[in-house]
C-alpha cells in the first residue's frame, strides 16, 4: 500500500501504460480518476473519465473533478500521447507537428499548470511525465514526436525548477520499446514475418518490455520512495540508449 489514500489522475488509461498505471496506482491503495479520450475501464478505485489531455478546458475539469470527488490531489501522471506515425521530416506537414505536439507536449504542461496550485495547498505532490527514449536521440519515433518527448525531458526540468519550495516533484519516464496499443503495429508485423526475435532484439535485455515495468517506474516516481528524485528523466529502456550501435559480431561478440 505504498499510495494509500493518496489522490491520482491517469492520463492515457484506457490503454497500454495508463491502464497499467491506474491499476497498479489503485492495487497500492490510491483513489485513481482514470482519464482518456477513450473510455476507460473502471474498477476498485478507480473512477473512469474522459477528457482531452490537451485540451486546457478538459484538464481544468479533470483536476477539479478529484477535487470534487476525493478532496484534493497528490500524482498526477499525464502519460496520453501518440505517435503520429514514423514519416519523416520531408513527409509531415505542419498540421501534423501541431498535433503531435498538442496531445505529447502540450498535454503535460497543462497537467502542470493547473495540478501544481492545488498541490501547492496539500504541501505537495508528485507530477509525472511520460517523454520517450526517442525525445534522448534520433531512431526511435517520428520526428515531431521525438522533438515532442525531448520537450517533455525539458519540461519536467523546468517546472521542478519553477515549483522551488512547493515540495512538488516532477519527472518523466523514458520508456523504450514497450508492448501496447501504440506499438501493436510494430508487434504484429514482427509476428506475421516470423521476425519476432527482432522485437526489441537491439538492447542488451534482447526483449521488449512490458506495460507493467513502466508502470512501477511510475510508482516508485509517485510514491514518497523517490521523494527526492526531482526534475529527473528516468530511462526504461532494457538498456537500449546506453551505447553507440555497434556490429557485435564484428567485434566476436555473440550472445551471451
Ligand atoms: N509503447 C512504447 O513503446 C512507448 C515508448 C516510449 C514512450 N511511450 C509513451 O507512453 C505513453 C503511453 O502510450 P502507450 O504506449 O501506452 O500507447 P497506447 O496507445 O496503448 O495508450 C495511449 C492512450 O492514450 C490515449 N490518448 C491519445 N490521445 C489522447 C488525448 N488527447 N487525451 C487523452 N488520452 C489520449 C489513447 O486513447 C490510449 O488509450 C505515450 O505518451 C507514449 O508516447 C510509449
Amino acid at each position: 500500500m505504498r499510495l494509500q489514500d493518496k489522490v491520482a489522475i491517469v492520463t492515457g488509461a484506457a490503454s497500454g501504460i495508463g491502464r497499467a498505471s491506474a491499476q497498479l496506482f489503485a492495487a497500492e491503495g490510491a483513489h485513481v480518476i482514470a482519464a482518456d479520450v477513450n473510455e476507460p475501464e473502471g474498477g476498485d478505485n478507480i473512477v473512469p473519465l474522459r477528457a482531452d489531455a490537451g485540451s486546457e478546458e478538459d484538464v481544468a475539469h479533470l483536476i477539479r473533478s478529484a477535487v470534487a470527488r476525493f478532496g484534493g490531489l497528490d500524482i498526477v501522471f499525464a502519460n496520453a500521447g501518440i505517435s503520429g506515425g514514423l514519416a519523416s521530416i520531408f513527409e509531415q506537414t505542419p498540421e501534423d507537428w501541431s498535433e503531435i505536439l498538442r496531445v505529447n507536449l502540450i498535454g503535460p504542461f497543462l497537467a502542470i499548470k493547473h495540478a501544481a496550485p492545488l498541490m501547492k495547498e496539500r504541501r505537495g505532490g508528485s507530477i509525472i511525465c511520460t517523454a520517450s527514449v526517442a525525445g534522448i536521440r534520433a531512431g526511435a519515433g517520428g520526428p515531431a514526436y521525438s522533438a515532442s518527448k525531448a520537450g517533455v525531458i525539458n519540461l519536467v526540468e523546468v517546472a521542478a525548477t519553477q515549483l522551488a519550495g512547493a515540495n512538488i516533484r516532477v519527472n518523466a519516464i523514458c520508456p523504450g520499446l514497450i508492448e501496447t496499443g501504440m506499438t501493436k503495429p510494430f508487434y504484429d508485423w514482427a509476428r506475421q514475418s516470423g521476425k519476432e526475435d527482432r522485437l526489441g532484439h537491439l538492447n542488451p535485455l534482447k526483449r521488449g518490455g512490458v506495460p507493467d515495468e513502466i508502470a512501477h517506474a511510475a510508482l516508485f516516481l509517485a510514491s514518497d520512495e523517490s521523494s527526492y528524485v526531482n526534475g529527473h528523466a528516468l530511462v526504461v529502456d532494457g538498456g537500449l540508449s546506453i551505447s553507440h550501435p555497434y556490429n557485435r559480431q564484428e567485434y566476436g561478440q555473440t550472445s551471451a
